[in-house]
């Protein structure tokens, strides 16, 4: 009986995080977002046309870095919090608030999300 919890312990600490949480949010309302927000004036946004912009880092990939922006770990709701606030762990980060709601970062990130 015990050895039947540690083993169910051990598979579930086995999972993927990646695995384990599908994607929340709509990704195609996402890019058009990034489009609207012009988020590629400053970063590379894989699959969404217009400019390629260098200011930030490109954001082929995100989905795949283990940490963001210095120091937060990847996560949908740390890169949602970041959009919504890109000043909450650099108060001299020059990406600007745009003022995205929250919904919208939500769906932003569920595009960014792709990006593996
Ligand atoms: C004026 C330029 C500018 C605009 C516009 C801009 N960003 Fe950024 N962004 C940056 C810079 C610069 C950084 C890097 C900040 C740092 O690492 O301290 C960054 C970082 C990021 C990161 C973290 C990437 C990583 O790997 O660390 C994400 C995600 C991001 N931006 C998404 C967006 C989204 C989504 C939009 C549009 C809603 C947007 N950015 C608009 C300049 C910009």
């Amino acid at each position: 009986m015990k050895r039947t919890l540690i083993l169910i312990l051990l598979l579930a600490a086995c999972k993927r995080p990646e695995a384990a949480a599908p994607v929340a949010g709509d990704a195609n309302r996402g890019k058009q977002l990034i489009e609207q927000y012009g988020c590629n004036s400053c970063h590379i946004v894989p699959g969404v046309e217009g400019a390629k912009g260098m200011v930030g880092p490109s954001l082929e990939h995100v989905a795949s870095r283990q940490i963001i922006a210095s120091k937060l770990p990847n996560s949908q709701p740390n890169m949602t919090a970041y959009i919504l606030n890109p000043q909450m762990t650099n108060p001299d980060n020059v990406m600007p608030n745009l003022g995205v709601k929250p919904d919208e970062a939500r769906d932003i990130v569920a595009y960014l999300y792709t990006l593996k």
